[in-house]
């Protein structure tokens, strides 16, 4: 996959700002109607801070990821931002990746985030949409499958993810303290995540 960092990233943030009123009204369904606001924060500030110029995909996540820590705050900020310092290492001085790269790339995304939260599948979080979507893309990539099928299964199963939130009960973060009543509502991290999926997407597929 031929790369320009700055233009995902760009993509990424583009959206999560434009969805920041839509994020935010899921939070407030269960949580405290902050997470669009938190994550248009960090992405706007992600996106003043980047050089446009850089090519070096593993200095512009670890330089995201030190902007979202720093500036998103809440629940979210230190596990997107450490998602992208995972995912920063191991794409150190890597000006492009493959679509078998993209697995290792999950691997630490989650990873990062499991080792900041301690959540696990099934729990109402945004790992309802990135694990599954992980699991999809690998076995498109496995199954060889070209890369725009592989981020389509990507996204279907990180939008049917996002959506099977509704359907259970948080055991993690500030949802949780709802317990039963948190049932019916969408996870807002699960939400934003799909839409990072969502950008990728269209920026590989130039769309
Ligand atoms: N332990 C966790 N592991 C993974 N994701 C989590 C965890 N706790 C919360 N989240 C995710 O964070 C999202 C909420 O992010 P948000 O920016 O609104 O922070 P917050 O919950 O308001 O934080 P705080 O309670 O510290 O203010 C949830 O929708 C969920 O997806
Ligand atoms: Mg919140």
């Amino acid at each position: 996959m031929a790369s320009h960092i700055y233009e995902c990233i760009e993509k990424i943030g583009q959206s999560i700002i434009d969805n920041r009123g839509f994020l935010t009204e899921l939070d407030r369904e269960i949580g405290d109607a902050d997470h669009g606001i938190n994550m248009a924060r960090g992405f706007g500030e992600v996106l003043a801070q980047l050089p446009a110029d850089n090519e070096d995909i593993g200095a512009a996540l670890k330089k995201t990821g030190m902007v979202l820590l720093s500036k998103v705050g809440g629940a979210s900020g230190p596990l997107y931002g450490t998602a992208c310092l995972e995912a920063a290492k191991v794409c150190a001085g890597r000006t492009a990746l493959t679509a078998e790269d993209g697995k290792t790339v999950f691997a630490a995304v989650i990873a990062g985030i499991q080792k900041r939260g301690k959540a696990v599948r099934g729990e109402k979080t945004m790992l309802d949409a990135i694990i599954p979507a992980s699991e999809a893309y690998a076995a498109a990539v496995d199954a060889g499958a070209p890369v725009d099928a592989c981020l389509d299964a990507m996204c279907e199963a990180a939008k049917e993810g996002a959506e099977y939130t509704a359907s259970i009960r948080a055991t993690k973060g500030r949802a949780s303290y709802l317990g039963d009543r948190s049932i019916g509502h969408k996870d807002p991290g699960a939400a934003s995540s799909l839409l990072a999926m969502e950008a990728i997407r269209s920026y590989v597929k130039g769309a």
